[in-house]
């Protein structure tokens, strides 16, 4: 299966993903990697080979236009299925239309709790003791979607919010390829706002 994956910051989402979509029988192959802004990321599908994208909101007049670049760049590509790793930005009715029920996030939280681009800082402030990763189908709000798989990760007591994070990210790496793996060979149903991978 042929996946875009969209990116923001340092790729190491995206760097575990190419990795496993390299192992010899794997089902998908990560045919673009799209980025809204020059991050780590697109030199690591440079690097890997890949075509790459830069998609700016302030290249564009307003944000629907750049709502329908970002659509037209993925397009291209000619996805089966469009992976978030680390993208900073809300996607907007144009791209939701063409890829919508096909487009994966990873958040570093165990959503509902802490959605949004801090969710670890803010599980750390707010003192839990467990929090984790959710990768989750995106559907028009902001890490609101329909969730496929969870993970737990234990919040030391000297964690600060990148060794926290680091260690979510360990976690989510691997969640995130299985998932995906999962998702092009078996395929999703939702019920209501439950997921469930066939
Ligand atoms: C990941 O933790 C992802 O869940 C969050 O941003 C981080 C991206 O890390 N949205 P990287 O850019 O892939 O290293």
């Amino acid at each position: 299966a042929r996946v875009v994956v969209l990116a923001s910051g340092t790729g190491s989402l995206l760097a575990a993903l190419i990795e496993r979509s390299r192992i010899p029988g794997s089902v998908f192959e990560i045919v673009a990697v799209g980025a809204d802004r020059d991050c780590a990321a697109v030199g690591i599908a440079r690097e890997a080979g890949i075509e790459s994208f830069t998609c700016r909101v302030a290249d564009h007049p307003d944000r629907g236009a750049w709502d329908e670049a970002l659509r037209e760049h993925a397009a291209r590509a000619e996805p089966d299925w469009v992976v978030t790793a680390g993208f900073m930005k809300i996607l907007g009715p144009r791209f939701l239309d063409a890829f919508g029920g096909h487009i994966v996030n990873s958040h570093p939280a165990l959503l509902p709790s802490f959605p949004g681009a801090h969710g670890v800082a803010e599980a750390l402030a707010h003192g839990v003791k467990v929090t984790g990763t959710t990768v989750h189908l995106v559907d028009a709000g902001v890490d609101t979607g329909p969730i496929l798989a969870q993970r737990a990760v234990e919040i030391g007591d000297d964690d600060t919010e990148d060794t926290l994070h680091e260690r979510i990210k360990i976690i989510e790496r691997e969640l995130l390829a299985d998932v995906v793996a999962a998702l092009v060979t078996k395929g999703v149903v939702i019920e209501g706002r439950k997921a469930r991978i066939l």
